[in-house]
């Protein structure tokens, strides 16, 4: 109820365009790292001071317009530009979606074939991030493409998926990061029930482990974090051959411990404006994590409390209709 509840405000047009005129809000500031490049730079400094990598993510969302595609690949070529001369150790993720997917397949890939071309004179690994199950065949078709001219170039394989052991077979040579899911999807293609995700998270993880070449395992579950450490002593799989992932503000005290004990250790940094949406849906995935808006509500200013109950407000309307199901 709570999660339909967030994921019908993450997808909420009216204040996710108000969100981006007034800033990080309602404790959005602990998950998301700035607004800006300068921001994320630091925030990524930071983070590989303590040994860990980063994937950054200009957040984006409700890309309709050609221009607004545009805009997006401009920024992603800036930031690509900013981890090179910052020599931060870097990589990007980003939706195909938000570089015009949704518009015309033809012009998103040519979107992202520039930023992937750009990516690759610098060295830099470029993630498609996979969205809901609508865009998934798609999104495959965009690798196999662009995978063609370069090999920079990896995605995602989403456990909840009944086929998603196919999809790792085909894929098995390219970097994948294991998911659980974050979208809601039906119950004729995708598992819906925890303990079965959380199975074939792992029977996934351990056949790419042993099978593939690259595997980002991502993920703040400390029950499957442990069973990666045993697995792959067990199996003598180098370290190597894969990392851990979470995202940037979630369990920094795992995040830091597990890359202090010599484990490959990757945060995923999401800045810029559009943060409405990405932040609802991770109070969506776990209502926990309204934590982080309590203490702005009650610690900081006024503003954040009217936000938070202009949301609460409109968005208690809006829950009867969330039908659609993007998270
Ligand atoms: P899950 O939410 O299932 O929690 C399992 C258990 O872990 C909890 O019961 C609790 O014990 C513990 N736990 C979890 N979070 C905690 C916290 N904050 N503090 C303390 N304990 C906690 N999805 C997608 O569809 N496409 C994509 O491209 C990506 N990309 C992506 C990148 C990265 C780096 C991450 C970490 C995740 C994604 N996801 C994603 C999201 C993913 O599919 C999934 O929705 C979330 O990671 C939530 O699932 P978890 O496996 O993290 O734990």
């Amino acid at each position: 109820m709570l999660k339909d509840f967030f994921m019908g405000l993450s997808q909420n047009q009216f204040l996710n365009s108000a969100a981006k005129k007034y800033g990080l809000k309602l404790g959005a500031q602990s998950v998301v790292a700035g607004t800006n490049i300068d921001e994320a730079i630091k925030s990524m400094k930071e983070l590989n001071a303590h040994g860990i990598s980063c994937t950054v993510d200009n957040l984006g969302e409700f890309v309709f317009k050609e221009e607004e595609a545009i805009a997006a690949k401009e920024n992603i070529l800036n930031v690509i530009e900013a981890i090179h001369e910052n020599n931060v150790d870097a990589h990007i993720s980003l939706k195909p979606t938000q570089l015009g997917l949704d518009i015309d397949y033809t012009f998103c890939r040519n979107n992202l074939r520039e930023i992937v071309d750009k990516a690759s004179r610098y060295d830099i690994f470029v993630n498609f991030d996979m969205e809901d199950h609508g865009h998934l065949p798609q999104t495959f078709e965009l690798l196999d493409e662009l995978s063609l001219e370069y090999d920079n170039v990896g995605t995602v394989i989403q456990a909840y998926f009944h086929d998603a052991q196919e999809y790792l077979e085909k894929y098995k040579n390219f970097r994948l990061r294991i998911v659980k899911g974050a979208y809601k999807e039906p119950a004729e293609i995708a598992y819906q029930d925890k303990q079965e995700i959380d199975a074939n998270f792992i029977k996934l993880m351990e056949w790419h482990l042993l099978n593939g070449k690259f595997t980002s395992i991502a993920t703040h579950d400390h029950h499957i974090i442990n069973h990666v450490k045993e697995f792959v002593k067990k199996n003598d799989i180098p370290l190597d051959k894969f990392e851990f992932q979470m995202l940037y503000g979630f369990r920094k005290d795992l995040q830091l411990k597990l890359a202090s004990a010599g484990y490959n250790f990757c945060t995923y940094v999401p800045f810029g404006n559009d943060w409405y949406g990405y932040f609802m849906r991770r109070l969506a995935e776990r209502p926990q994590n309204l934590n982080l808006v309590a203490k702005q509500v009650f610690n900081k200013k006024t503003n954040t409390i009217i936000g938070v109950a202009a949301s609460a407000f409109v968005l208690g309307r809006m829950t009867k209709n969330a039908k659609k199901k993007r998270r």
